[in-house]
């Protein structure tokens, strides 16, 4: 059997910060209702000449330089995201150039929004335990920031910026175990950006309604948890630690208290980083890695939910 295994993580954060108190200045908001409603403290916001391709490729450098690899030997590239530089090339291929990797490889854009990560992350175990590949770059990263309208108190408060990076790796053990994706286009009226190429649109920006996408995203994490514990014959209690999607402190929760985890087992960034969609969870896992609170050996549950809406699980040995 072929197994797909993470090798290396890097992360990578613009380097301005946006805390609650200068969105105070800025709309009708506090910082004890933010704080209170969603856990974020401060997020990350990106440079007007700072594009998702640059984020992505500090980040991908940082794994890249973790596994001790040539970037040349990566056989495919997978972004994740919803806020590509241009309508094409697809980033994936920007950042390969980037990356000065000339080895021909495969490389594409994966849009599935907040749970982008976790279809890259699925498609590259796949092309792995094929044999197709044996090293495949999967990247996550938002410019948030360009397609949130600042006047909108329901979703500027929470956006942000950020980029994460994987390098899966074919081997003999797993890995990664299973992967579960899932999509419900009936709610595309709760969280979308109405406008588009071939469907133009005079409100280029972010439109949520956080209430309903809330109670969705709550039902639906509680079931993907009990269809990835079923899938691999394992209990809450094999599960070492929970690497949420960062959206919402009460939405982590929600799912913690699902697998009767404490909350020092799950990995939490949403305080400092807010939620940065298809960079989100690749970001969380790097922060635990190079913590040193995420150990070799123990078994993860990566689990987000995004506009679609899609939803997605991955159970990890890491
Ligand atoms: N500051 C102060 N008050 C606010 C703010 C704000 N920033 N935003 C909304 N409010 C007000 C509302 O206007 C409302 O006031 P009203 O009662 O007078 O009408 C009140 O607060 C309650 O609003 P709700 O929307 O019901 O607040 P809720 O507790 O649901 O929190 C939030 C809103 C944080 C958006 C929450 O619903 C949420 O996190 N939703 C899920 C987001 C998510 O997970 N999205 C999916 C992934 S993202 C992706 O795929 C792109």
């Amino acid at each position: 059997m072929i197994y797909s295994r993470i090798i290396a993580t890097g992360g990578y954060l613009p380097a301005r910060v946006m805390d609650n108190a200068e969105l105070v200045s800025m709309i009708d908001t506090s910082d004890e209702w933010i704080q209170e409603r969603t856990g974020i403290r401060k997020r990350h916001i990106a440079a007007a000449d700072e594009t998702t391709c640059d984020m992505a490729e500090q980040a991908a450098r940082k794994a890249l330089a973790a596994a001790e690899i040539d970037a040349n030997t990566i056989d495919q590239i997978i972004v994740a995201t919803t806020t590509p530089d241009w309508i094409f090339p697809s980033t994936a291929c920007l950042l390969q150039e980037r990356l000065g990797i000339n080895n021909n490889c495969a490389a594409f854009d994966v849009q599935a929004v907040c749970t982008g990560f976790i279809y890259a992350l699925s498609i590259a175990d796949k092309f792995i335990r094929s044999g197709e590949h044996k090293r495949i770059l999967v990247v996550g990263a938002d410019v948030n920031s360009r397609i949130i309208d600042w006047t909108d108190r329901g979703t500027c408060v929470i956006f942000a910026d950020g980029a994460g990076a994987v390098i899966l790796e074919a081997g003999t053990e797993p890995g990664i175990y299973s992967t579960h994706l899932h999509a419900n286009g009936k709610y595309t009226d709760l969280l979308n950006v109405p406008a588009g190429v071939s469907k133009p649109g005079d409100y280029p920006y972010m439109k949520m309604k956080g209430n309903e996408v809330f109670k969705f995203a709550v039902n639906t994490l509680g079931d993907i948890v009990d269809e990835t514990l079923a899938a691999n014959n394992l209990t809450k209690s094999d599960i070492d630690w929970l690497v949420p999607h960062q959206a919402n402190i009460r939405i982590i929760t929600a799912t913690a208290k699902k697998l009767d985890l404490p909350m020092e087992r799950v990995v939490l960034t949403i305080a400092e980083h807010g939620n940065t969609s298809g960079g989100s969870i690749p970001l969380a896992l790097d922060s635990a890695i190079t913590a040193g609170d995420i150990k070799p050996g123990e078994i993860l549950l990566l689990e987000a939910f995004g506009a679609g809406f899609t939803w997605g699980s991955a159970l990890i040995r890491y």
